[in-house]
């Protein structure tokens, strides 16, 4: 696997400084910017919305990866994307099938990416009728909800199966693992097919950020 995108979670950041959170990985070498939006239904939690987003937006460049864990996300697709959100991932369990195409066909009517979500439970060809309208797959690696748990390695194979999928196909879609990712697992979600990692606590929680995304990138090689 050649490039790779390293997503840093803002869950895992300082919530007291947000602004310079964002701007240590930023010049840490960071692709894109992770945002956990918890809607404390879909998942237990709540974290922040689209206000922070939208505080957020004028002090960065990176591309500002917008995980919804929220129940029916197709109603607020509008104000991520006046926050300045570039990619929206919405959960597969958490939209209805008749809403998802014309959600999906909304994100790419206003310029941005599309990517869609799958727990834990949630088997790989459950999205597979609407594989070729998505920029993104998101696998979830722990159950949606906080950050800094193990990485579960049965998720291994839904991702190996996604690849096959959109290789087969053609198709170019990024595999995004998300949850517990750290130097040790990165390489096992990278062989099996992800190209996109999201890593909370093992970037905003190490005392060189600089060196936790090299050593991150370093562990694909
Ligand atoms: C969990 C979130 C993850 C989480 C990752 O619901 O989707 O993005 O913040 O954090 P770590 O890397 O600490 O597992
Ligand atoms: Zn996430």
């Amino acid at each position: 696997m050649s490039n790779i995108l390293i997503a840093p979670s803002l869950l895992a950041a300082d919530f007291t400084c947000l602004g310079a959170e964002v701007a240590r990985v930023e010049q840490a070498g960071a692709d894109w910017l992770h945002l956990d939006v918890m809607d404390g239904r879909f998942v237990h939690n709540i974290s922040f919305g689209a206000p922070v987003i939208k505080a957020l937006r004028p002090h960065s460049k990176l591309l500002f990866d917008v995980h919804l864990m929220a129940d029916r996300p197709e109603r607020h697709l509008n104000d991520f994307i006046r926050a300045g959100a570039d990619m929206l991932t919405m959960h597969a369990e958490a939209i209805r099938y008749a809403q998802l195409r014309q959600a999906i066909w909304e994100i790419h009517a206003a310029g941005k990416l599309a990517g869609l979500s799958l727990k834990p439970a949630t088997p790989a060809d459950e999205i597979y009728h609407c594989l070729d309208k998505l920029d993104m797959v998101l696998v979830m690696t722990v159950e949606p909800g906080f950050g800094g748990q193990p990485f579960l390695a049965g998720m291994l194979p839904k991702i190996r199966a996604l690849r096959e999928e959109i290789d087969r196909r053609g198709l170019d879609v990024i595999i995004q693992a998300d949850g517990g990712i750290n130097e040790a697992t990165i390489a096992r979600a990278a062989a099996a097919g992800a190209n996109c990692f999201v890593a909370g606590s093992a970037i905003f929680h190490s005392a060189d950020t600089t060196q936790a995304i090299k050593a991150l990138r370093l562990a694909v090689r």
